[in-house]
């Protein structure tokens, strides 16, 4: 007999499963098996009560990849952490989403790693419900379906019928190709979260602020790189402060672990140009701050990995300095009206700042102390001096949010006086 040949209409899309569980659950396998015939790649997460229902191996062996369930697996985290997992899906799809499960996800709970990566995650969820009738028509799990559409989830189902149970209505799982004509048609629509609109009562409404944050790696060859210890906490927690502030805010960053802040658009790059070029596509603006640690210099990259020949000598590299992105922006035609660099010193951080100051021609630096043992780089919390041309302000080690918000305030400040004095 001659198979019948499958569209690829899911042809290279990732889709992330999430089985709750539901006596349902068993119709997944199927919808995996569904999935992959379209061209899809799909990756099983359950939570604990899907286990009891069917097991991990079942969804291994149809999908080929690991199945996750553990949001604290020191392995998992190492291979894939669940920000990552939940940011290469196009799609996360959430079959049988029980009601339960849809409460957990429409308080915004994460206390396991389905719900996590649902928090977490910047693309849409396509929730396909499975529950008795009853709990499905109960006003809660209603209240519930409703503010997760308003947050931009979809749904598949749930269809009517007999179920488990043996209660008739509503509530029954939709059958794998109506979920799967579902994944299809989210898929051709845009799968992404919209962005919030920023409020506009806010101290920054009605501005463009771009931030920089994070490190950048500087290829060598294919697999190696030149780097620094930034985690992109501290330019993060700025683009947040600013879209709290009611900022339209472009973050542009460097490969990081931690999740995007909410609110803000994201420009994800890898190299020092590659900022420098998103940089400069993203103004105009009326603020920009750099926090990221740019690699100041790079090498020129090898094609193919470097073989560590028998007997040869370790290879050696010529520097090549990097655009300096700050500096540029700040002697920009389009420079926006605010300038605010960052010194990362390891001695004489005043002097050193107020040097940068100059040089770079910026109109604030961010002083930090990231000598062994401050624990800024990488660390929750920074002592910053804000570094001016008419002095400087000191601030006690805080957390890094706290330095954004008050960041935030300052420059809110100073746009508000510029502004009055012309
Ligand atoms: O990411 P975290 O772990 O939270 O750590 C935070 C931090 C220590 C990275 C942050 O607080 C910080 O100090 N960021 C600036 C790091 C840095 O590269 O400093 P610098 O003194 O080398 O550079 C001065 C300024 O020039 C910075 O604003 C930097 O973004 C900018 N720069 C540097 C080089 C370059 N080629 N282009 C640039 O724009």
């Amino acid at each position: 007999m001659v198979g019948q040949v499958m569209t690829q209409s899911l042809e290279g899309k990732r889709i992330l499963l999430v089985v709750g569980g539901g006596i349902a659950a068993y119709k997944s396998l199927d919808l995996v098996r569904r999935l992959r015939e379209r061209g899809a790649r799909v990756r099983v997460v359950m939570t604990a009560a899907a286990r009891e229902f069917v097991t991990p191996l079942a969804f291994t062996s149809l999908t080929n990849e690991k199945v996750s369930d553990d949001l604290f697996s020191a392995t998992d985290e190492q291979e894939m952490g669940h920000i990552q997992l939940s940011r290469e899906a196009d799609l996360i799809v959430v079959a049988p989403a029980t009601a339960h499960l849809l409460a957990r996800a429409a308080q915004g709970l994460c206390d396991d790693l389905a719900t996590t990566l649902l928090l977490a995650t910047d693309k849409r969820a396509l929730f396909a419900p499975a529950m008795n009738v009853r709990m499905w028509l109960a006003p809660a799990t209603q209240r519930n379906v409703a503010t997760l559409r308003q947050d931009g989830a979809l749904f598949a189902g749930p269809d009517d019928g007999e179920m488990a149970c043996g209660e008739y209505g509503p509530g029954r799982m939709s059958e794998p190709l109506e979920i799967v004509a579902a994944v299809e048609a989210a898929i051709k629509a845009d799968t992404r979260l919209p962005l919030p609109v920023p409020r506009t009562d806010g101290p920054l409404s009605g501005r463009h602020v771009i931030v920089t944050s994070g490190p950048t790696h500087e290829a060598i060859d294919p697999v190696r790189y030149i780097s620094n210890r930034s985690s992109g906490k501290q330019g993060h927690a700025i683009a947040a402060a600013a879209a709290a502030a009611g900022a339209r805010v472009t973050l542009v960053s460097g490969p990081v672990t931690i999740a995007d802040p909410r609110g803000c658009e994201v420009i994800h790059i890898e190299s020092a140009r590659e900022m420098f070029a998103a940089v400069e596509a993203a103004l105009p603006a009326d603020v920009f701050i750099g926090a990221a640690a740019v690699a100041d210099w790079r090498v020129e990259a090898a094609a193919q990995k470097i073989k560590k020949e028998q007997g040869a000598s370790a290879p050696s590299f010529a520097l090549v300095e990097n655009p300096d992105i700050l500096a540029s922006v700040a002697r920009s035609p389009k420079r926006p009206r605010l300038v605010v660099g960052f010194a990362a010193e390891t001695r004489d951080v005043i002097p050193h700042a107020r040097e940068k100051l100059l040089r770079k021609g910026c109109d604030l630096i961010v002083a930090n102390d990231v000598s062994e043992g401050s624990g800024v780089f990488g660390g929750d919390a920074n002592e910053a001096h804000l570094v001016s041309h008419a002095g400087v302000e000191s601030w006690p080690r805080m957390r890094k949010e706290s330095v954004a918000e008050r960041l935030v305030a300052r420059l809110a400040e100073r746009l508000a006086k510029s502004e009055a004095a012309e």
